[in-house]
């Protein structure tokens, strides 16, 4: 049976045979792109030759690139999605187009992979007649040549979602069918390029989804609709327009940009329906069924979970991202924190990260020698993390006994106190009160979140009397910009030092202003640095947390405060960021409110500083629109 290996190395050779030159992958962290955290597609790396610029490698390049897409961190755990992943990537820079690509992709999938033309399932973009592009017919004729060859007769079907697959084996779609950085095509910035895109599909069949949070959805099923049973296995981009001020023009070149995910396509060479029952994830899954003494089928979305979080932690770490509070590394840091309660719910009572690193070693030792390389580094790492994270677990513990020394029922409102103030997972007060032979609240979990949504929703919205801090009102947009000005002042302090102190600020619906300290004017560079920073933390997503204390002992922590003789004895502060060991984005004394997390800020640009007095500097700043 073909290996991940072999596979990789099939598809460069293909491609290097029809005149393209293989390139190494780039890091996960992305060189000299402050606009992201991670390389998430094989598509980041190349920007600037699909804008134009001459590749070293000549015009049609192939690779597979390492990716790693933080937002999916929630979504592991069914069949098919990973954090981090291979994008093998072909590139025409202004080459070739469509028809060779689609004819190449298909040939490789079927002649040289083997895969049954009967299983494979297309989409195309349907148009869009606001925007002036037109339905890819072109798409669709090739596809129908291509299918054709094989002696099946390929339908064009309208509007899957309604009416299921049907007879269908080309699906138009409309925002699904159209790649950029910004996604659709209305939330691409000026200047941003994308294009329609098709996507193949492999029918995994309808046992598919046997052990997933998602079943399979019977006749309605169609490819986009994410029951299990449809594989996404490979995307082709036709990157040929640009996003100006006057609507999409076409770029001056038409490129390609397909990629096309390693572990889905191996998935399916292998002929099982799941991406963990490949060799890319065994090694990892065999290991971990030593340590737990359970089998990976008594529960998958445990065994996945560890499986993708670990692995992807120690690319990271291969990469130079250590785990931190911080950017990228507040991602390595969640990865194993998330691994490692679901090794406890697992019923792993020891250490046992470090112990899967050689089983990674072993996936990626001929690719990324890197792996190998820094084994021991690695290994180091995730020991010392999870040392951290199970103090921190037990401080929680020690807190849990002592409030629930005087009850015997544990409530929603305990667990989200112990939650909120140290950090313990609501699973684990579940665990405890169980081991406890504690009683538990009827429906615990949905209270919980009903009232951690409640609190998220209050700190939002609170009236906040006097501690308004230049604070108009509580629209949504305002609570952007009051986060946003705690955001700002930590950055200051970071790029300009930590004299920096604030002397004012004020919010309108349209933008902030912040005055604070320091000597001479701010420099265009110095600016451009706030700014970036801003919005590298906005883009991270750190929670925002407030809890009351004493005014002594937050300052103490570390809390900035604007006058701090205004504040009464007991404070509200708020925090930005993992609240431990003086590792935080932000701590000041505040009343807010503030967003429950910094993605929802959006993104901001700072647009003008100015003198106010001797030593007192102002700059505005404004949310970019969305
Ligand atoms: N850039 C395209 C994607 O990530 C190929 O799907």
């Amino acid at each position: 049976m073909i290996t991940a290996s072999e596979l990789r190395q099939k598809y460069l050779d293909f491609f290097t045979k029809v005149g393209h030159v293989a390139v190494p992958s780039s890091p996960l962290v992305p060189e000299n792109d402050p606009t992201t955290l991670f390389t998430g597609s094989g598509m980041q790396p190349m920007i600037t030759y699909l804008l134009g610029a001459k590749h070293p490698n000549g015009d049609k390049i192939v690779d597979s690139q390492k990716c790693f897409r933080s937002q999916d961190i929630e979504e592991v755990g069914d069949n098919r999605h990973t954090t981090f992943f291979e994008m093998l990537g072909n590139w025409s820079l202004g080459d070739y187009f469509k028809k060779e690509q689609l004819n190449w992709y298909f040939d490789f999938l079927t002649d040289e992979l083997g895969l049954d033309p009967q299983k494979l399932f297309v989409t195309v973009y349907e148009g869009n007649e606001d925007l002036g592009i037109p339905k890819d017919e072109e798409a669709i004729g090739i596809w129908k040549e291509i299918f054709a060859t094989k002696g099946i007769e390929a339908k064009v079907l309208d509007n899957a979602e309604k009416h299921g697959l049907k007879d269908g084996r080309i699906f138009p779609y409309g925002d699904n069918n159209w790649w950029s950085r910004a996604g659709a095509p209305q939330n691409m910035p000026i200047g941003e390029p994308g294009g329609p895109d098709s996507e193949v599909f492999y029918d995994l069949g309808t046992e598919a989804g046997l052990h997933e949070k998602s079943i399979w959805k019977d006749q309605l099923c169609h490819v986009n609709c994410d029951c299990g049973r449809f594989l996404e296995i490979g995307n082709s981009v036709f990157m040929q327009y640009q996003k100006t001020d006057k609507g999409f023009e076409v770029l001056p070149q038409k490129n390609i940009d397909f990629g096309g995910g390693l572990e889905r396509t191996l998935t399916v060479v292998r002929g099982t329906n799941d991406v963990f029952e490949t060799d890319l994830f065994t090694p990892i899954i065999e290991v971990l069924e030593k340590i737990s003494g359970k089998k990976y089928l008594d529960e998958p979305e445990s065994f996945r979970v560890i499986a993708d979080h670990v692995k992807a932690a120690v690319m990271l770490i291969t990469d130079g991202v250590f785990p931190s509070n911080k950017d990228q590394g507040y991602y390595v840091r969640r990865l194993l924190r998330r691994a490692i309660r679901y090794g406890k719910k697992m019923g792993i009572g020891e250490a046992f990260l470090g112990k899967l690193v050689p089983s990674i070693v072993v996936i990626y030792a001929d690719f990324y020698q890197q792996v190998e390389a820094k084994q021991a580094t690695i290994t180091e790492v995730l020991n010392q993390e999870e040392k951290k994270f199970l103090r921190t677990l037990e401080k929680g513990l020690r807190e849990f006994e002592k409030s629930t020394q005087k009850t015997s029922e544990l409530t929603a409102e305990l667990a989200f106190t112990l939650y909120e103030t140290y950090g313990f997972p609501v699973e684990l007060s579940l665990e405890e009160a169980e081991s406890q032979k504690l009683s538990i609240q009827k429906n615990l979990e949905n209270k919980f979140q009903v009232i951690k949504k409640e609190h998220a929703d209050l700190s939002r919205t609170a009236s906040v009397g006097k501690f308004k801090g230049g604070l108009q009102d509580h629209s949504e947009v305002t609570v952007k910009y009051h986060t946003a000005t705690h955001l700002i002042h930590s950055a200051l302090r970071k790029v300009l030092g930590k004299e920096v102190s604030q002397k004012g600020s004020n919010i309108t619906g349209k933008r902030l202003r912040f005055d604070f300290s320091h000597p001479q004017a701010v420099t265009k560079d110095e600016l451009k640095q706030v700014e970036d920073q801003v919005n590298k933390w906005i883009a991270v997503d750190y929670p925002v947390t407030k809890i009351s204390m004493q005014k002594q002992s937050a300052l103490k922590a570390g809390a900035l405060a604007f006058f701090v003789e205004k504040y009464p004895e007991e404070v509200t502060v708020y925090t930005v960021g993992l609240d431990e060991e003086n590792d935080w984005v932000s701590k000041e004394l505040c009343g807010g409110p503030h967003v429950e997390s910094t993605g929802k800020i959006g993104s901001i640009e700072i647009f003008k500083e100015k003198a106010v007095s001797a030593g007192v500097r102002r700059v505005y700043a404004r949310v970019r629109p969305e």
